[in-house]
């Protein structure tokens, strides 16, 4: 499958600013820093489309960015969001910060009519923490469909990767939990993650 266009739509913070238009929705959540906004970069590439920073809580808003699919040979299109959101147990906003966060976030991902799964996002150079555990448990019993995402892949070596894969399966609990390896500076796992997508797209 290809990429046709990625192009911004809209921040939210509240239901009545999400975008107008009710199209499929994939999320990426996941700790801060953890590389959810260069994903969606790599993913679309589109530079500098979702921003990205060294300092991790950049994304404080609920993102959508509008994205066209197209399966090769195929007259077949589809456009669907990808949404960015911000990261969670990251301390420096402070606990009311956080409260609030949550609150926005949770909401979201409860009512939101459209979407088709969720990519939690875990630095695969480091064991998932309790927040991420957390997460991974929240969206299992709310009966979200979730896809792990290894970030950061060109950062370790290929047996430490394997490694770090299983100890993602056993702190989550899941023996066959497939987790995906990305790389968003090399594109790693690109095409896998299309293939996700594309077929998620399909009814
Ligand atoms: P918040 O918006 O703060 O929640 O962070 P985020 O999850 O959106 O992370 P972001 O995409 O802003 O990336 C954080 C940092 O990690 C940046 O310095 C990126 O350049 C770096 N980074 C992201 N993905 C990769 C990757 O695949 N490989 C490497 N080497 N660095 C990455
Ligand atoms: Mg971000």
């Amino acid at each position: 499958v290809l990429i046709t266009q990625g192009r911004y739509v809209a921040s939210a913070v509240k239901k009545e600013q999400y975008p107008e238009t009710e199209r499929p929705e994939i999320v990426f959540i996941g700790r801060s820093n953890v590389g959810k906004s260069s994903l969606i970069n790599s993913l679309t590439r589109v530079r500098n489309l979702a921003r990205v920073s060294a300092q991790p809580g950049k994304t404080q808003t609920i993102n959508f960015y509008e994205v066209g699919l197209k399966w090769r040979e195929e007259e077949r299109r589809k456009i669907f969001y990808l949404v960015d959101l911000p990261g969670y147990g990251y301390a420096r906003t402070g606990k009311e910060q956080r409260k609030i966060w949550a609150k926005f976030i949770e909401e979201y991902l409860l009512t939101s009519p459209r979407l088709l799964f969720v990519c939690q996002l875990i630095d695969i150079r480091h064991e998932p923490m309790a927040s991420d555990c957390d997460m991974f448990q929240w969206l299992v019993e709310h009966h979200i469909p979730v896809l792990v995402v290894a970030t950061k892949a060109d950062k370790i070596g290929k047996n430490a990767r394997q490694k770090n894969i299983a100890q993602i399966r056993r702190r989550f609990g899941v023996p066959d939990l497939s987790v995906l390896p990305y790389s968003s500076l090399k594109n790693e796992g690109r095409s896998d993650l299309l293939d996700v997508i594309g077929d998620s797209l399909i009814e």
